[in-house]
């Protein structure tokens, strides 16, 4: 097993308000932005008061924190059996990720171009793998439709020249999701009606191996299918063929994945310690969760965070748990240092942020050698690495001035090790939330309806009643 700490988690404790004395914040206010904090915390506390809320001041002692730690560590190794947490045995299943190896590899050898359908958690953790991990040269392309503007469909699809070498993923764990099955038609049609072999004559199925309409088109006409086991929810499948089909195809190691996700499933402590500050954050009264992720490949890991977040923990509330989920806000450093902070500072509303900071990102060697502008001479001598480090505390600090506990979440650079870390540490800390709060993070009811709505519409009553919720 692999030690080598891939991340670690550093947070003030007085910052998230864990000490025995709440007054005693360690933080060095000016008057004004602790006149400012002193009233927000009023206002807070009796929103918490109207809502049955604990005054989030003060009230979780160092104590009180360690055994929350305690509950969630003992949840997170409880997810490593349940049976509904496939997820976190996906590392462990050696026949899946050579089944991956060998399709990546059959599929490279004719084609110059993968296209990967899907929607939601049937692409935003290929999307957020690929972006994020350094891809050898000379590997094939890699794009992923999951919208069906049909405008942007159209256009991007007439436009490609090189139909005759794209090899197409069909990806969706229910194999029912219309927006994926339409896109399928439409690429088949568009295929055919352009002189072009059909679809299923170049593509790769990824789903639940169970009868569904998209397993039944594939072995009717003979396309090789991967399996996403039936205990691993959608959001939750990035390290399964998912993510790694697309991975292996553009030329990273899943060995080095599966590796990442390993480790952090040997430390469960730092599983524990996320997750219980989500817990925290969620008593306070927090209404929303920003991830400040300072490095720009990992922008799209911000939309997968993002669902993978609200999907799993914004559900009616429970007994054991009356707080509601946090509205999670993806920002990348320093981009939205000029969009979205400023709402984080002075919108008046409750939040925590999570940082992630990859010292890759800040350890660069070019110094400035000299500077075109008068006023940024200080910058002299320095690297843009220097810039960006110093800008990342910076925010973080004026966020934590204001009132905002921040924890940051560090490695050493953006790899399929970190990556893999990274994705189940973020699968484990939010499914152990949704078990600690009584809810199911496993399931969706909330985006049934609208589905049912639109298979209404579209079907009409002739074609019968609508089909109800689908489980996964
Ligand atoms: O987490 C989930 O289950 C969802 O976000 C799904 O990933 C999304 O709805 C797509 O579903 P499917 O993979 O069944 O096509």
């Amino acid at each position: 097993m692999d030690s080598r700490p891939y991340w670690e988690l550093e947070f003030e404790p007085s910052a998230w308000k864990l000490g025995a004395d709440a007054s005693a914040t360690g933080h060095n206010l000016g008057e004004s932005s602790a006149k400012r904090s002193t009233s927000k915390s009023a206002s807070r506390s009796s929103a918490s008061d109207e809502r049955g809320l604990k005054d989030h001041a003060g009230i979780f002692s160092e104590s009180d924190f360690a055994a929350e730690v305690e509950a969630c560590r003992e949840l997170a190794a409880s997810l490593l059996t349940r049976p509904e947490s496939g997820f976190a045995r996906l590392p462990q299943k050696e026949n899946l990720w050579t089944a991956i190896d060998l399709r990546a590899r059959e599929v490279a050898r004719n084609t110059t171009h993968m296209v990967v359908v899907g929607m939601g958690g049937s692409s935003l953790g290929g999307q957020a793998l690929l972006s994020s991990c350094p891809r050898p040269a000379g590997r094939g392309q890699v794009s992923f439709l999951d919208n069906i503007d049909a405008d942007h469909f159209w256009s991007w699809l007439r436009s490609r020249l090189d139909l005759g070498s794209t090899h197409w993923v069909i990806i969706s764990k229910s194999g029912n999701t219309i927006e994926t099955l339409a896109l399928a038609d439409q690429i088949d049609q568009h295929l055919r009606a352009s002189g072009h072999r059909r679809l299923s004559t170049n593509a790769t199925v990824i789903s639940e191996t169970r009868d569904n309409p998209l397993t039944h088109w594939a072995r009717r006409e003979g396309v090789p299918i991967l399996e996403i086991p039936s205990d691993v929810g959608g959001r939750y499948s990035v390290l399964s063929a998912v993510g790694g089909l697309p991975a292996a195809y553009a030329g990273l190691k899943c060995d080095r994945l599966v590796a990442g996700a390993k480790w952090t499933l040997e430390n469960l402590d730092l599983v524990a310690r996320l997750a219980a500050l989500g817990q925290v954050q969620a008593q306070r009264g927090d209404q929303m969760t920003m991830l400040w992720s300072y490095a720009e490949g990992l922008r799209r890991f911000g939309f997968w965070w993002q669902q993978l977040w609200a999907e799993s923990l914004a559900k009616p509330l429970t007994e054991e748990f009356p707080y509601p989920a946090t509205i999670p806000v993806p920002c990348v450093g320093a981009c939205d240092q000029h969009s979205v902070l400023q709402q984080a500072m002075q919108g008046g509303r409750p939040l925590s942020a999570f940082f992630i900071r990859v010292a890759a990102c800040e350890e660069t060697t070019t110094k400035l050698e000299r500077s075109l502008f008068e006023s940024q001479s200080f910058l002299v001598g320095k690297t843009l690495g220097d810039l960006y480090a110093t800008q990342a505390e910076s925010t973080r600090l004026a966020l934590q001035e204001q009132g905002v506990p921040t924890a940051v979440l560090r490695t050493k650079l953006l790899d399929e090790r970190s990556l893999g870390a990274l994705f189940m540490l973020w699968e484990m800390a939010i499914a152990v939330q949704g078990l600690r709060r009584g809810v199911n993070p496993f399931d969706q009811p909330g985006v049934e309806r609208g589905k049912q709505m639109t298979l209404a519409r579209l079907s009409g009553p002739a074609a019968g009643p609508v089909s109800g919720p689908v489980s996964r």
